[in-house]
């Protein structure tokens, strides 16, 4: 893994130009370790994510005694299963990882020992109740700070009973923990969402062969292992998002951003750049593992005002972050609502947003459950990342894009996602 300066300059509006394959997507490649740890053989997957969140779930899968190895490209992962899980003779720690730490407990909600999981310190503030209730009304039994809203966690696991759960907030992460935990459960277990939220988990287990069903907005599965398979991770449309609004603000940008995922639960930011005006095309190329992928080809374009809402948000919220920035370039005002969500990420995103677009000169007013942005023409000012990899790299596309150089602090956050985004963004514009 590279390691990644503390703060790195940005500025002078060069276009973007060329091709780019950014790494394997993060959600998929979390999903890849954990099926391919539930399943008995020996799975090979390349184009992993590169990123820490990734290696978090990788590292936890270890002390939990599955063997992943990496020679060149491929990383095999050797299980024998569910069943040869073992106690962690340590705390698993799932780094600054929600995705981990959620969806790795449906998996731990079924296996016979104690596991005790944390993160750092943004990840122990994050909201868990949300997972562990389902889970315990599954027959488990799981704890932590705060009557089980704050990690530390621990979870016994046991033999679970199928339930029917309706999340009250379309949470991906929260409905892939039940339906892992699912394949280990007597009876149907369902999750019902109230919109759809990003679909990775379904797609991927029903193309591995477990019996799963999808009716509308609920999922049913039953007790059942995944095949052992090879995959090759498509990328992620969620850093492809940083160079398409890169490339649609920096005037004479022209890129094509290779073998992108382009799951339509990914995709709502290019709708939302589509409604500004921005000049975007998706080209299919084939399937992988369930999961549609192609090429995402941006031309810049000048944006205008637009508003996010409704059922729009969970396929949209991890882009918020690089979508304000783009309306702070865009004619009019844009704005974002119904997004609460954003509060309870890597940090608080409608007050890490709104301080961000402050700092660069933009008019823009928090609101309980979002954003609205006036755009006009930002300017040079002190960034930081908040800790929040997704804003360090949001307010980097804006820098970019103004005349001039500005500083972003807190650059080593991005580590958690995407360590070779400068790099990246550098050989875009000519200058590595
Ligand atoms: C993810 C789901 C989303 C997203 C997160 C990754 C996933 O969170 O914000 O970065 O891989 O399932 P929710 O679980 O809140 O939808």
């Amino acid at each position: 893994m590279s390691t990644t300066p503390e703060q790195l300059d940005f500025g002078g509006a060069a276009p973007l130009r060329g091709r780019l394959r950014v790494p394997g997507d993060k959600s998929i490649s979390h999903r890849a370790l954990l099926f391919a740890a539930l399943a008995s053989g020996r799975s090979e997957l390349t184009h992993l994510a590169t990123g820490e969140d990734v290696h978090a779930t990788r590292l936890a899968l270890g002390h939990l005694g599955v063997k992943a190895r990496t020679k060149g490209e491929i990383v095999t992962v050797q299980s024998s299963g569910a069943a040869g899980l073992r106690e962690p003779e340590a705390v698993l720690d799932c780094g600054n990882s929600g995705t981990t730490l959620r969806i790795i407990s449906g998996v731990l909600a079924r296996c016979p020992f104690l596991t005790v999981l944390t993160g750092d310190a943004s990840l122990r503030t994050r909201p868990m109740l949300r997972v562990i209730e389902p889970l315990r009304a599954m027959g488990a039994t799981a704890d932590g700070r705060d009557g089980g809203e704050h990690a530390p966690i621990a979870i016994r696991g046991g033999q679970l009973r199928g339930v029917r759960h309706e999340l009250p907030v379309a949470w991906a992460q929260v409905k892939s923990a039940l339906l892992v935990a699912g394949l280990g459960a007597e009876g149907v277990t369902e999750v019902v969402s109230p919109a759809p939220s990003r679909d990775h988990t379904e797609r991927m287990l029903a193309a591995l062969g477990v019996p799963l069903e999808v009716d509308g907005l609920a999922v049913r599965v039953r007790a059942g292992e995944p095949e052992a398979f090879a995959l090759d991770v498509p990328g992620d449309p969620s850093s492809a998002a940083f160079f398409v609004v890169a490339a649609s603000i920096t005037p004479r940008s022209e890129i094509v951003l290779e073998d992108v995922s382009i799951n339509p639960t990914r995709l709502g930011f290019v709708d939302v750049l589509l409604r500004m005006g921005a000049d975007i095309e998706i080209v299919p190329s084939g399937d992988r593992c369930g999961e549609p992928v192609g090429d995402i080809v941006v031309r810049a374009a000048p944006l205008h005002g637009t508003v996010i809402e409704g059922d729009e948000i969970p396929n949209v919220q991890d882009e918020v972050p690089v979508l304000a920035m783009a309306a702070a370039f865009a004619d009019g005002v844009t704005e974002v609502r119904d997004a609460a969500e954003l509060a309870a990420k890597e940090s608080n995103r409608i007050g890490t947003v709104h301080q961000e677009l402050t700092q660069l000169g933009i008019g823009v007013e928090p609101r309980a459950d979002g954003l609205v942005i006036r755009g006009g023409q930002p300017h040079s000012g002190l960034l930081k990342s908040h800790g929040d990899h997704r804003i360090a790299m949001a307010v980097a596309v804006a820098a970019h894009a103004i005349d001039g150089s500005t500083t972003v602090r807190g650059w080593g956050a991005v580590a958690s996602s995407y360590p070779e985004f400068a790099e990246h963004l550098a050989a875009l514009t000519g200058g590595a």
